[in-house]
């Protein structure tokens, strides 16, 4: 794992939009892997940028996201397809056909949404780079603690926790969903390249065990160490749980060095 500390939530979204541009450059037809929740809005704000200014375009990209909440549909303001239109999707020059969801509607079978999203994946040729967040108690997608470590998409049931921290984003009458599909934590190993991002005291803790803890379904973060090419991009105060930090900047000024003078790695 390679730890990124950086000093605030504008340094990690620079960053990550500076990785995730490396790749669209050299690969414009890239398959993306997206995340809804906070932590990305500065990463997204800074894309959209991107395009605007002419320096990136996604008109060939393809993209899956990590999660939707099951039976809100996506005219529902809390989908998180109304999320990725409102955030990214109506800002830049992705065919939004081109955008998928493992959304289960209504008159969906939600025990076929999960294999057909896996198929999709594949017919796509896998997920390039995923970028994704953290949940508090170390979620990523919505695989909570105890989520099987090869799982594949499929049905969850949110945690109190996750309900609770998510309960911010939205009013009193609202109805708040308590069950998501979710990208597996198998579908998520597959994929080629992975930018966590976390950011806030509040991950701190998730972070420490994500990255120095052992490997357990209980921390279903921790399952990246497996991983061959995963960038943990955390701010200041999200790296505040992690014992091992000075080496952590150290390595990163090493590989900076190494790719100014050989290069980016592609495959
Ligand atoms: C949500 C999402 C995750 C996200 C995480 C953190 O519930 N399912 O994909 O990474 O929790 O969200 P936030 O960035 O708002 O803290």
């Amino acid at each position: 794992m390679e730890v990124i500390v950086l000093k605030n939530v504008e340094n990690v979204a620079a960053t990550a939009g500076v990785l995730l541009g490396e790749l669209l450059r050299v690969k414009p037809a890239a398959v993306l892997g997206l995340a809804t929740g906070g932590t990305q809005l500065a990463l997204y704000h800074r894309l959209v940028e991107k395009y605007l200014d002419g320096s990136l375009s996604f008109k060939q990209t393809t993209s899956f996201n990590l999660d939707e909440y099951l039976g809100v549909s996506a005219d529902n303001n809390q989908s998180f397809r109304a999320y990725m239109n409102r955030e990214f999707f109506d800002h830049i020059d992705i065919d939004k056909h081109n955008t998928f969801l493992p959304a289960c509607n209504e008159e969906d079978n939600p025990r076929l949404v999960g294999p057909l999203y896996e198929k999709k994946i594949h017919d796509a040729g896998g997920i390039d780079l995923q970028v994704m967040g953290i949940g508090a108690n170390g979620h990523i997608g919505f695989n909570e603690p105890s989520s099987s470590l090869g799982s594949r998409t499929r049905i969850k049931t949110l945690t109190k926790q996750t309900i609770e921290d998510n309960s911010r984003l939205f009013s009193k009458d609202e109805f708040q969903p308590k069950l998501a599909i979710t990208m597996g934590i198998a579908t998520i190993m597959d994929v080629r390249r992975i930018l966590l991002l976390a950011t806030g005291e509040n991950k701190a803790d998730a972070v420490g065990k994500m990255v120095e803890g052992p490997v357990t379904a209980m921390c279903p973060a921790s399952v990246l160490q497996l991983h061959e090419n995963v960038s943990v991009l955390l701010d200041e105060k999200a790296a505040t749980g992690l014992k091992n930090r000075q080496y952590y900047d150290w390595t990163y000024r090493q590989n900076e060095s190494l790719k100014e003078r050989f290069g980016i790695l592609h495959e």
